[in-house]
């Protein structure tokens, strides 16, 4: 089996990318138990947040950073040129990346750096290409990484810039959640653009697979339904439209907390509404993830 690819993206805050990238890893690990590595491309920390106990960065004003990672020792000849943290932001300096394990034993995360994510964005136009635009996929593609893993979820900052082009790039299976609202909605259609670009750019036998659009915090308002109805009409978008949604859930804040018991939605009893509706999206993005091949 070929190792999956998964991203979370959208280029409007706040529609989800975090959230369905964490159901997505408690998913595919803790119920199915495949082998996962999470991937944190903002430089808000958030997804990394979920997994790890982030450290202020001394180097960002507002920034996290990861924290000292277990297996380093200062007293060991192999490392002493390293500080001890480990960041994906490192594939954009030529450092390597070493994940951290997590609390689920088939789940590990390579964090976020907030200042070294930044500092790769800051690259000349000329340079990104080959600085920022290749170097995911080329880390996804590496021997080890493709033989430790069967799948990768990356998070995304809101933004089309160098970061998630890089993480389309790297992509084999592309994931949209959204809001039913106008600015949400204006979203997509930046995101389709995106993906038809990067299409445009893939050899046949390389694709890029819009999983598809996942409808998230749905209340049960008329503006909610109108904008669902519209999009499922719309010719290009209403095909991707996931048959599943998440609505909006107090408790899906909760779980975000780092204290919060149960610590994920798929703890709860096997009859709460959140869960019962959470495996309902994460199957069906499963099923067509890995009964695609
Ligand atoms: N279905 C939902 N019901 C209630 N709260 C939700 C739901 N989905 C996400 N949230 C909450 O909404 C907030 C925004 O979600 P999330 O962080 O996943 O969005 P995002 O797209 O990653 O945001 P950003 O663009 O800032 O990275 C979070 O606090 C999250 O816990
Ligand atoms: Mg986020």
């Amino acid at each position: 089996m070929s190792i999956k690819v998964i991203v979370s993206a959208t280029n409007k805050g706040g529609d989800g990318k975090t959230k369905l990238s964490i159901l997505m890893a408690e998913y595919l690990s803790s119920v199915k138990g495949l082998k996962g590595l999470g991937i944190d491309l903002d430089p808000q920390c958030n997804f990394s947040s979920r997994f790890l106990e982030m450290e202020i960065d001394s180097f960002s004003k507002h920034g996290k950073t990861s924290p000292i990672h277990p297996d380093y020792d200062p007293n060991h000849p192999d490392d002493k040129d390293w500080d001890g943290r480990s960041s994906i932001a490192g594939i954009f300096f030529g450092e390597s990346v070493f994940p951290y394990p997590t609390h689920i034993p088939t789940f590990e995360i390579a964090p976020a750096s907030a200042s070294k994510l930044v500092d790769a964005e800051a690259v000349t136009k000329q340079e990104v290409a080959e600085k920022v635009h290749k170097q995911l996929k080329l880390f996804v593609n590496l021997d080890e990484v493709k033989e430790t893993y069967d799948y990768i979820v990356i998070d995304t900052p809101p933004a089309k810039g160098p970061l998630t082009i890089s993480a389309f790039k790297a992509a084999t299976h592309l994931l949209i959640p959204t809001q039913m609202e106008q600015y949400s909605v204006h979203g997509i259609y930046g995101m389709l653009q995106l993906w038809k670009q990067e299409m445009y750019c893939r050899s046949q036998d390389d694709p890029i697979h819009l999983v598809g659009v996942l409808p998230n915090m749905i209340r049960n308002i008329n503006l909610h339904k109108d904008f669902y109805d519209g999009l499922k009409q719309t010719p290009g978008i209403g095909e991707y439209i996931l048959p599943y949604s998440l609505k909006q859930r107090a408790v899906y804040a909760e779980v975000d907390v780092e204290s919060a018991s149960p610590r994920t939605i798929f703890d709860y009893p096997g009859t709460h509404e959140a869960r019962k509706e959470s495996e309902a999206v994460c199957n069906e993005i499963y099923r067509r993830i890995f009964n695609h091949e």
